[in-house]
Parts: structure tokens; C-alpha cells; sequence
């Protein structure tokens, strides 16, 4: 070893070191209050329905507008919305008439309108599910997941796993399945823009963890070539799905059986399990589809994926921090490298694979039994 690391690990921090680890308590100060307070403000926005009561205005909104519209606190509101605008999620414009005193008024942004609860851009439900207290409980015990002395954080205060524990509480399983809507209609955007050739010749598809079908119906609809959609969940899930032509509703458990079809899609559904059940998840499928031409389309956050990191390095962050949630509310579910992916894909019995990226935090993966 040389000496001048020898110096630094034994004597302590070179001068560069100590401008960085300044630098690093200021940037310590956001995990004091932290993300909590932000999701806290951002959940009240969402309960107050403010995105809402603008977007019913048909134009921005004075504080007073909306404190009666909303029947809120004048002062609590005005503090709640300087947040907000604060951090860009709704707008404040200044009018300066010449007659009279400049007005506030306050708009929509692409941020606000997330926060609506109903609409094609709405991720409300998918906040609530985050911010709900099941889900927030477990991130306190992740130190014994990391411990390796829990089998999950989620079991540890929950007793049971999200599923079950979703099983035996309605009102907690109809918020997960919006949640997951939510999710769905940006990824199916982002397939159907990216890499919709890959259905050419797909005449029926199966939609494993397809919740209550929002990404088949979408799908149907933009490849008419596929003649059945079969969306497969488990049984409390999809029997609470919309139904829609061409597309069949099979409730189930994935690691019994997978219903035959030319090709399987599994969207954010084998992060949710440890390398052995995605092995015997895979396995299953490669058992669905035909040998020769079938085919498994895997869409999932791919770690450290080149081509989207030199785009945006916050993708990267992102599937980071869904990593962190993965820890938090599965058993042994995790995001994937590259290798990873390619570990399970061959225990499964996959040849080969090709990996792509989407406009989404996930890549897309098509795996080939031959
Ligand atoms: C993270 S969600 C993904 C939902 C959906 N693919 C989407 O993008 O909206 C995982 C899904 O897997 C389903 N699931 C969990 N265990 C299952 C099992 N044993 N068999 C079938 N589906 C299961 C859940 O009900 C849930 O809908």
C-alpha cells in the first residue's frame, strides 16, 4: 500500500476530503426532515383534492378561490401552497394590473396534475399506496433486513406478506391495485411509443401480475393483431377488473400454473421475488409459451443500464431508490443488473435475450426459449 493512503486510512481525512464531507453535511440536512415531510405535503395536497379544484376552476386560482373551494384555513393554505410552489409543483403567477394591487394566483403544473385523482397522468393512488400506513410501518424496520433477521420489513410489522396482507384487507388491496394502475399507464405509453414491433406476431398474450388490466386493455387496442389478451392475477385481484372485450380474466397463482399463450409479459412483477421464485416463475412461463417462436417480455428496472444512464443519470437514482422499497415491503425482492438478469433468464432455461430501453424507469427484456 502506498504511503499516502496508508496515511489516509490510519490519520484521517486529506484536505480535498474534509471540502467534500463539508459539503456532504449540508447535504445531510434534507435526511433530517427529508422526503417524509415532502410526501406528508404533497399526500394533504392529494386528500384537499387541490389539483382538482383548480382544474374544475378552468383557470388559476387566488388563495382565496381555493381556500372556498376547498373550505380550508386561509393561513394554513397560503403556508402549504408556498411549499408546494416552492417546489414547483404548482405555479404562482403575479397579474399587475395598472388600477389595481398585483394578485396571486395559483396554477397547474405537469407536477400538479399527478396529483389529480382521476386522469390518464394521475399517480395520486400510487402516493397514497406509498404514503399509507402499512407501507410507511415497514421502512422502520429495515435494519433488519439488512440485518438478514427478517424475512421482510413488511412481515415483521404485518405478519404476513403484501399479498396476503392485501388479501385480508380490501380497502389496503384496492389502493395497491389502483397504485398499480397508476404505474401501468406510464409503462404501457412507454411501450406502446417504444417497442410495440415486438407483438408483431403475437396472436395471444398473457399478462402475468396483470393486475386489473389496465396495460392489456391498452394493448389490445393498439395491436388489433392480438385476438386473445388473457390478464392473470391473483384471484381477489382480478375479479374486481373491468370487463372488456378480447381480453379474459383468470385468476390464479403464478407459481402453480401459467395459462398458455404465444407470449408471456411480466411488468414489475419478478422484482417483487428473490432469484429463486423468478427462477421458478420463469420456468412456468417458458412452460406457457410455444418452444420455437414464443417468446417472454420482461419490463423492469435493468441497474446500472448504460444507455439509460448516460440519458439521465436520475433513472439510475430512481431504480435505486425503488431497490431501497423492494427491501422494504418484499421477502427477497430486488432490482436487477444486467447480470442478474442474465443469471435467472439461464437458470430458467432461457438461450438468449436482448435487452432495451423505454421512455420509463424500466428497460425492456424479451427472452427467447430457443
Ligand atoms: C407490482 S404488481 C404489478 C402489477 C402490474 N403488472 C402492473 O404493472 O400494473 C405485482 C402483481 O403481482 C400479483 N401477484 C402477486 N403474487 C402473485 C401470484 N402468486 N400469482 C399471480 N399474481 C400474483 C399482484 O397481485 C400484483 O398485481
Amino acid at each position: 500500500m502506498e504511503e499516502t493512503q496508508r496515511d489516509h486510512l490510519t490519520w484521517g481525512l486529506l484536505e480535498e476530503e474534509r471540502e467534500e464531507e463539508k459539503q456532504k453535511k449540508f447535504d445531510m440536512s434534507k435526511y433530517y426532515f427529508g422526503g417524509d415531510v415532502e410526501m406528508a405535503v404533497v399526500k394533504c395536497a392529494i386528500d384537499l383534492g387541490m389539483a382538482d379544484a383548480i382544474a374544475n376552476h378552468g383557470r388559476p386560482m387566488t388563495l382565496l378561490e381555493l381556500s372556498s373551494a376547498l373550505d380550508c384555513d386561509l393561513q394554513n393554505l397560503h403556508r402549504v401552497m408556498r411549499f408546494l410552489v416552492n417546489h414547483g409543483i404548482f405555479k404562482e403567477i403575479i397579474i399587475r394590473n395598472e388600477d389595481t394591487v398585483p394578485t396571486a394566483y395559483y396554477a397547474q403544473t405537469h407536477s400538479s396534475r399527478r396529483l389529480m385523482r382521476t386522469g390518464e397522468n394521475s399517480m395520486a393512488a400510487f402516493i397514497l399506496m406509498q404514503s399509507s400506513p402499512p407501507a410507511k410501518a415497514a421502512w422502520h424496520c429495515l435494519s433488519a433486513c439488512v440485518k438478514g433477521k427478517a424475512t421482510s420489513a413488511f412481515e415483521v410489522v404485518h405478519g404476513e406478506d403484501v399479498w396476503k396482507h392485501a388479501e385480508a384487507n380490501p380497502a389496503q388491496s384496492q389502493l395497491i391495485n389502483e397504485a398499480m394502475a397508476c404505474l401501468a399507464r406510464v409503462i404501457v405509453s412507454a411501450i406502446i411509443d417504444g417497442c410495440l414491433d415486438m407483438f408483431e406476431g403475437v396472436e395471444t398474450l398473457v399478462d402475468v401480475g396483470g393486475g386489473t388490466g389496465t396495460i392489456m386493455r391498452r394493448l389490445v387496442k393498439a395491436c388489433p393483431w392480438i385476438s386473445k389478451g388473457i390478464t392473470f392475477d391473483l384471484p381477489h385481484v382480478v375479479s374486481l377488473a373491468e370487463q372488456c372485450e378480447g381480453i379474459e380474466y383468470v385468476g390464479g397463482d403464478m407459481f402453480e400454473f401459467i395459462p398458455k399463450a404465444d407470449a408471456v409479459l411480466l411488468v414489475a412483477v419478478l422484482h417483487d421475488w428473490g432469484d429463486d421464485e423468478c427462477i421458478r416463475i420463469l420456468k412456468k412461463c417458458r412452460k406457457a409459451i410455444p418452444k420455437d417462436k414464443g417468446k417472454v417480455i420482461i419490463v423492469e428496472v435493468v441497474i446500472g443500464n448504460k444507455e439509460q444512464q448516460k440519458e439521465d443519470n436520475k433513472l439510475n437514482d430512481v431504480g435505486l431508490v425503488l431497490d431501497m422499497a423492494m427491501m422494504a415491503l418484499t421477502h427477497k425482492g430486488k432490482e436487477r443488473t444486467l447480470d442478474e438478469w442474465a443469471y435467472v433468464l439461464r437458470e430458467a432455461g432461457f438461450s438468449r435475450h436482448t435487452v432495451r430501453s423505454i421512455a420509463a424507469i424500466q428497460s425492456v427484456i424479451e427472452a427467447f426459449p430457443a
